[in-house]
């Protein structure tokens, strides 16, 4: 028997697959779409929360989504099309992730009892990752395929009206948490293993990161559960009026002529 043999029938990898660059390819795309989708969520975050600012300030900023500045008025199919881009990342995202898992009970049992003993934060990481990417495969695709398809229903009431009369806020409340931990464990994840900020004390860089780690959650997830009532709020408030669009009334909304320019 060749030493390559015996390598291989002791670790169940060939020596093609050793020389392979697929795997260390298919690592790195996992990673740029999920630096992609982190960033992305940062931005999300903050373009949703324009609801506490006022109505008029996220009828602004869903009005600038929609081109109007170039348009002179909203193309929803512009949101559309955006969406269907993160969407194909999410999947790709998501596809690439699906690697990792663990493939039957008997080696999820022996992950699950190595994290116990060794009682490692990063491993517990790892695990809580798992569950929220798992959730997020039904949560962010439910969300996605509908905004991707009434995109043309985005706004301070439509939105507030989804949430409410159109029952998303059981859904929004899960998808938050899933979304928050994954995002800030995942991108916490990036810095230690692409080794960014890594200074000459790797162990103190590791305690910022994770110190950092938590405050980006704390924050995106106050921001978030803010918001959110928000949209309930305003969408209890609708009800009666489900479907009437918001109209701006303040001078502090933007108004373009048929040219694009400000009015
Ligand atoms: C281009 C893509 C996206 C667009 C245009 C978009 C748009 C929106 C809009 C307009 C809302 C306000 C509520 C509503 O109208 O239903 C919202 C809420 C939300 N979105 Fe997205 N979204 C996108 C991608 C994502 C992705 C990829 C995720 C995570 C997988 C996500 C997670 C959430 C969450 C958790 C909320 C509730 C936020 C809160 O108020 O707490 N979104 N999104």
């Amino acid at each position: 028997m060749e030493k390559a043999d015996i390598i291989e029938s002791l670790t169940g990898v060939s020596e093609e697959r050793k020389k392979s660059r697929i795997p260390a390819k298919l690592d790195f795309y996992q990673s740029a779409t999920g630096l992609f989708l982190g960033l992305f969520m940062w931005a999300h975050m903050i373009f949703v929360s324009s609801i506490l600012l006022g109505n008029n300030a996220m009828y602004d900023i869903t009005k600038m989504f929609e081109g109007q500045f170039i348009f002179g008025e909203g193309k929803p199919i512009i949101v559309s099309i955006s969406v269907f881009i993160v969407f194909v990342i999410f999947i790709i995202h998501a596809g690439l992730a699906m690697r990792k898992f663990p493939i039957n009970y008997r080696q999820y049992k022996t992950f699950k009892t190595s994290m116990n003993l060794m009682g490692h934060d990063d491993t517990k990481m790892w695990f809580i990752q798992a569950y929220t990417g798992f959730a997020m495969f039904f949560l962010g695709s439910v969300h996605l395929y509908t905004i991707m398809t009434k995109a043309d229903k985005i706004g301070p009431y439509a939105s507030s009206d989804r949430v409410v009369s159109d029952w998303f806020w059981p859904l929004y409340i899960l998808l938050l948490l899933a979304v928050e931990f994954h995002g800030a464990i995942g991108l916490y994840r990036l810095c230690v293993k692409w080794g960014w900020f890594d200074g000459d004390n790797p162990k103190q860089t590791r305690a910022n990161l994770k110190k950092a780690k938590k405050i980006v959650t704390v924050i995106f997830l106050t921001l978030g559960v803010l918001s959110l009532a928000a949209y309930i709020k305003i969408g209890i408030a609708h009800k009666h009026q489900y479907g009437q669009r918001y109209v701006p009334t303040s001078s502090i909304s933007i108004q373009y002529n048929k040219h694009g320019k400000v009015a």
